[in-house]
């Protein structure tokens, strides 16, 4: 019998700023087989997590709904909530970083810092919308990238070519929520000296705490030196103000980490459990938690450092994992690739994304493609095909020639010997996260399964005469594999194994009784655990998805045009025009751009020489429409070099943006090379 640990597991808190969608459930769905697995295993285990609740989006989307913010984030949640529940996570605990529990903890863990003399105070310069009346989050200030020149770029880094900068750096600035031009203006903020934890950062990492990968990357930070990190906001902001400042709040990202601890207290206080023994700066309980690759030094970087510097321990590790892509594409509303949750369920199984998701996690944190012909290829030949398949070959015969009840001895030991064997192997790679490794191997066992029912050919033997006995043991036998099959899958499909209970009529299917075979034993008619994936449902879900991304990309395009209502441009002159030479070009090549969200690169035949160009418009064209038609381009702009190549020119588009963008002229009558005036 191993050590009964105590260990406490997290997922990352979703924004209640919207419906959870496919990237949220990969994260999910590994956290919750983790968590199962290791209750199974008789551990005391917590899982809990909470909606992230806090921050400008929030308040601002509130707005926009003419409600207020705390009704937002409730409706939110609930939807959070049902559809977490329909995908069988099962939570220990899920709260709301809007709490009272999250406040008395945010406020501890400020003064704790300030205390030990870990918090200053500094002036700085910010973007401020003086019709909205507010300071603007880089998020909210767009303009030219200062480095290549590209429009409607984020005050943070350009989709174009990658540079990051501060919003002050950008060209002819805008507030993206009223188009007025953002006012430099003073605010003092409070700084938490992240560099005082610089050395006992490193040796954390080194010890495991983050895949190695992450390791490596986070090297840059300390050799560039860790900068102080503002966590404070100026009002209008939702979220918690900053006790003994006036008018300050909390960044969301300061309190949101704390969301894991004040939801854990919150369990604490229901289930009488002893939040210190957990989260004391001594505790030699386990603190786990699982993130996407995006949010890494929000996790390995500001949190540790935060609890340290405020006396609780640090988290064992941090498990890391990849970005979703869906069909090999970015999740992007403009693709028609964003698919919510709920839309998944309307036509779909949960339980079989859980099971694809485990077939293709690992501890690793590279991307994971969600192809929904794998998807229904893998669902159905293994789940189908090869696990429920079992049962109900079985089970007609033990319910027609046997009254339901199991044979009192069993054919082939040898072969439930070899599965029940096989658990050590399958537990490891569970607690290893190695979720890919312990599908494939108990799909192994399944094909074992299988061709023991095909070698002995029930349907045959039932209907020899006096072959009553051998036909009962056979049956009899299937029904115990598929239970040790259904026991390892435990984890990953808790509905259906629930199901899988109740047929085999016991509540034994558990990691330590996995010997005690069905023996002797009645069960219940059997009804079919599951069915195929159909491609008709998989093709409306996607249909699905494609309809409510045009509609939602419809209303923020609107919304963008609105806000787009920037200031005309200083006045040129006629001459000053005429010195644009605009030229009909054809497009003889597009490519994609390996890193670049936005980019197409584009050959232009302009007659008498060809030009390459960059061109922002990725999310209205794929490459391949592009080939052989025509376009209008700048032909004297500079050339300016790009992150990717020289950019030898510009094309010219019209429209809001994403994929209403127009960039083709009428092939008729064009002519590569014509000047258009
Ligand atoms: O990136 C996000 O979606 C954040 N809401 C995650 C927060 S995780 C934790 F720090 F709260
Ligand atoms: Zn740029």
């Amino acid at each position: 019998m191993q050590t009964k640990r105590k260990i406490l597991i997290t997922s990352a808190l979703p924004y209640a700023n919207g419906p959870l969608h496919m990237g949220h459930l990969l994260e999910v769905i590994q956290t919750d087989i983790w968590s199962r697995f290791l209750k199974m295993q008789q551990h005391e285990c917590y899982y809990v997590c909470a909606d992230d609740a806090h921050g400008t989006p929030i308040m601002l989307h509130a707005e926009k709904l003419g409600i207020s913010p705390e009704t937002l984030i409730k409706q939110v949640q609930a939807d959070h909530q049902a559809d977490f529940a329909d995908f069988a996570i099962g939570f220990d605990n899920y709260y709301s970083t809007h709490s009272p529990e999250n406040q008395e903890l945010a406020n501890l863990i400020y003064q704790r810092l300030q205390a030990a003399g870990h918090i200053v105070s500094r002036t700085i310069k910010q973007a401020y919308d003086p019709l909205k009346k507010m300071f603007l989050p880089d998020r909210y200030v767009k303009g030219e990238c200062p480095r290549c020149g590209a429009v409607d770029q984020y005050g943070d880094n350009c989709e174009a070519c990658g540079a990051t900068y501060t919003p002050t750096e950008l060209k002819n600035p805008v507030s993206a929520i009223s188009g007025a031009t953002p006012e430099q203006r003073d605010s003092e903020h409070l700084f938490f000296r992240l560099s005082d934890f610089a050395e006992d950062l490193q040796s954390w990492l080194t010890q495991g705490s983050v895949p190695k990968e992450v390791s490596n990357k986070l090297r840059e930070w300390f050799e560039e030196g860790l900068a102080d990190w503002n966590i404070s906001r100026d009002a209008p902001y939702f979220g918690f103000q900053i006790p003994g400042v006036n008018d300050k709040y909390f960044y969301v990202w300061m309190d949101a980490p704390i969301g894991y601890l004040s939801s854990f207290k919150n369990l604490c206080s229901k289930s009488n459990l002893d939040f210190d023994e957990y989260w004391k700066a001594s505790s030699e309980n386990e603190v786990y938690h699982f993130i996407g690759k995006d949010i890494i030094n929000f996790h390995a970087l500001f949190w540790p450092a935060m609890l340290q510097g405020a006396d609780f321990r640090k988290p064992n590790a941090i498990h890391v994992h990849g970005f979703l892509t869906i069909d090999g594409q970015k999740m992007s509303k403009s693709r028609g690739t964003f698919i919510k949750a709920r839309t998944y369920l309307e036509h779909l199984n949960a339980e079989h994304l859980r099971y694809y998701f485990a077939t293709r996690l690992s501890p690793r944190i590279d991307d994971i493609d969600l192809s929904f012909d794998d998807f229904t290829q893998r669902v159905n030949a293994d789940l189908v095909g090869k696990v429920v398949n079992i049962a109900s070959r079985c089970a007609g015969f033990i319910k027609k020639r046997f009254d339901n009840r199991l044979a009192a001895t069993l054919d082939k030991p040898e072969l439930l010997q070899q599965l029940i064997d096989a658990q050590a192997s399958i537990a490891q790679n569970y607690e290893n996260r190695e979720f890919n490794r312990a599908m494939r191997d108990i799909m192994g066992l399944a094909d074992l399964a299988n061709q023991y029912i095909d070698e002995q050919q029930p349907w045959v033997i039932a209907k020899q005469d006096g072959q009553e006995q051998l036909l009962h043991q056979i049956c009899s036998t299937g029904i115990n594999l598929f239970r040790i099959l259904m026991l390892y899958l435990k984890p990953v499909l808790p509905k259906t194994t629930a199901q899988a209970e109740a047929f085999l009529n016991t509540s034994d299917v558990q990691w330590d009784s996995l010997q005690n075979n069905l023996i002797d034993h009645e069960i219940q008619a059997y009804k079919p655990l599951m069915t195929r994936v159909e491609k008709e449902k998989v093709e409306a879900m996607m249909q699905q998805s494609k309809d409510e991304n045009a509609a939602a990309q419809a209303t923020s395009s609107q919304t963008e045009i609105m806000q787009s209502a920037s200031p005309i441009a200083e006045t040129i002159n006629f001459d000053d025009f005429m010195k644009v030479d605009l030229r009909i070009a054809k497009i003889i090549a597009a490519d994609h751009v390996e890193g670049a969200d936005k980019l197409l690169k584009l050959q232009l035949d302009i007659g008498n020489e060809t030009r390459q160009v960059f061109a922002g418009i990725k999310s209205a064209y794929a490459p391949e429409e592009l080939v052989g038609r025509y376009t209008v381009m700048v032909a004297n702009l500079a050339p300016r070099k790009m992150r990717f190549g020289m950019s030898e020119g510009m094309v010219l588009a019209a429209g809001p943006g994403g994929k209403d963008l127009w960039i083709l002229s009428p092939d008729e009558g064009a002519q590569a090379g014509m000047r258009i005036k």
